[in-house]
């Protein structure tokens, strides 16, 4: 039988118990993490696809994205205060749905992490091309260095986006050698990307261009522009999801926080809450002072987003000051209006900040690699520890060369799509754990239950799968075609080799100096 291996839920207990973190997170702390997890391209740059998509209605996909990421926080926060090892969502699935399903899940939670990762090193290329070359230091980075062949189609010279291979190698490299954020620089990190989102929404709304005729047609693509489309304010919900994506990593700390019951909910939500209400605000801003119409093509549909057609129109001369057509959104607003010392000091915080959110994501890769490894579904020596890093250096290398050859060649909107069709699916996932495991084990301890779970699974679900099927057909596509890939190597390699499979119950639990997917270096967090 195909679901027939599930992983004993008791051993893993058994693991997590001995583990026993201290419970030194407040509600604050977490807010502080999820928000530096959170922010990042998809605000500092995706606002340029997703006006493209939506016009001013972005504003309305903020909040759609956001609701549909609130509920799936609560799943994950039940049900990672309940099975608190590595893993995430696959091992959630192991435990719950069997080998298989969990097998899918981490397949596809390649697609959250390793792809976000490439998405946001191009978002930071962007910033790092823009600000830092040609504003600060006068060079223009030839077109064929600066942007792989998919983003203009190649017409218009993008051969490799060198900066984003760039920092994709680096991070990597920080984290083969064991690199973990502090928490220190982790607040710093949150307190610039706050400042300058702060300060771009004070100028931008208290603005004399600020026109409110500018939000006018507030949908030109209207509400839902069909399944598949990737247009319309639901078309550009789902894209801008990847501006929340990230804060699952949060959801493992729950069994290091105080008074779970409590803080966990605030402080997952509170992040949520507070970053959907600065993306609106960002997204008000940025469509009220330059306006965000997006440009139309002949037959009254938005060009896609991306696309070599809309690359075209962006030459043009009427359209070269659009916000839909700037690689770096928010700095080129305030160039737009005035401000471009500014703009350009906007530009340092995400070119300071993203590289951050690269590490969380490319960790959390790794991580899932070496468990799926240490589980015999993929090789043994993806799982290797480095004797004096004491990090998984050879599957954190294999990672980061797959996250800078996606970030070299494709364009940030396209990777965004396809993190974003691989999460929901691990999200809507989730949702099903939880359930089911509230009805297969109700006596388990669990530190945070979520309060109508029997409607905030169902909504993740829906939410989910609504967002799904509005993403761009393209990105849809990859992941069935993904998991194709994904089934012959589970039944030519991993089926046969599963230590579950061969009657081997093992739980991974972390990895020597390296503990968390977030930042938690407090004395008192450590291990006793
Ligand atoms: N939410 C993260 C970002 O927008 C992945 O960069």
């Amino acid at each position: 039988m195909l679901l027939d291996r599930v992983k004993p839920l008791d051993a893993i207990l058994a693991a997590a118990e001995k583990k026993s973190l201290k419970r030194s997170l407040g509600a604050i702390q977490l807010m502080l993490f999820g928000i530096g997890c959170i922010i990042g391209t998809g605000i500092f740059v995706l606002t340029a696809a997703g006006a493209q998509k939506a016009g001013p209605g972005l504003m309305l996909a903020f909040i759609i994205a956001g609701a549909v990421c609130v509920v799936a926080a609560l799943c994950y926060a039940e049900i990672a205060s309940t099975i608190p090892v590595s893993g995430s969502a696959y091992t959630y699935s192991y435990a719950t749905m069997g080998e298989f399903l969990a097998w899918t899940v981490g397949w596809a939670l390649v697609l959250e992490y390793a792809i976000a990762a490439s998405a946001v090193s191009v978002g930071w290329s962007g910033y790092f091309v823009g600000t830092i070359l040609n504003e600060f230091m006068g060079v223009q980075l030839p077109a064929w260095l600066a942007a792989g062949p998919l983003v203009l189609g190649g017409a218009e010279g993008g051969f490799i986006n060198l900066p984003a291979m760039f920092i994709a190698l680096l991070i990597t490299g920080l984290l083969m050698i064991g690199t973990s954020e502090s928490a220190k620089v982790n607040a710093v990190l949150v307190a610039i990307k706050v400042t300058a989102l702060t300060i771009f929404i004070a100028l931008t709304l208290t603005s004399a261009y600020f026109d409110p005729d500018k939000f006018n047609p507030f949908l030109p693509a209207g509400l839902f522009g069909g399944f598949g489309s990737g247009v319309g304010a639901v078309g550009a919900a789902a894209t801008i999801f990847f501006a929340y994506v990230g804060f699952d990593a949060v959801s493992t700390a729950a069994e290091e926080t105080k008074d779970p019951q409590r803080n966990v909910p605030i402080g997952l939500v509170g992040s949520l809450v507070f970053c959907t209400i600065f993306y609106i605000l960002v997204a008000a801003g940025a469509v009220g002072t330059i306006g965000g119409q997006p440009i139309m093509g002949p037959n009254g549909i938005p060009f896609p987003a991306g696309s070599e057609e809309l690359a075209r129109q962006c030459m043009m001369p009427e359209h070269a000051q659009a916000l839909v057509c700037s690689n770096e959104a928010l700095a080129h607003v305030l160039r737009q209006i005035g401000f471009s010392g500014v703009g350009n000091m906007l530009g340092i915080a995400a070119f300071l900040a993203l590289p951050s959110v690269i590490l969380v994501l490319l960790f959390a890769q790794t991580r899932i690699f070496f468990v799926m490894s240490r589980d015999g579904l993929l090789p043994e020596f993806l799982s290797k520890v480095h004797p004096k890093w004491h990090t998984p250096h050879v599957v954190t290398a294999i990672t980061g060369c797959v996250v800078a050859v996606g970030a070299a060649f494709f364009p940030v909107g396209q990777l965004a799509d396809i993190a974003n069709a691989g999460t929901l699916y691990a999200f809507l996932m989730v949702a099903i754990a939880v359930m089911l495991l509230r009805k297969q084990r109700p006596d388990v301890k669990r530190s945070f239950r979520v309060a109508g779970l029997w409607l905030v699974g169902p909504l993740t679900i829906f939410g989910c799968a609504f967002l799904f099927l509005n993403l761009p057909s393209e990105a849809m596509f990859v992941l069935p075609i993904w998991s194709v890939l994904g089934f012959v190597i589970y039944f030519g390699y991993s089926r046969s080799h599963s230590h579950l499979g061969r009657g081997i119950v093992e739980v991974v639990d972390d990895i020597e100096g390296v503990e968390h997917a977030i930042p938690i270096d407090t004395p008192e967090s450590r291990r006793d």
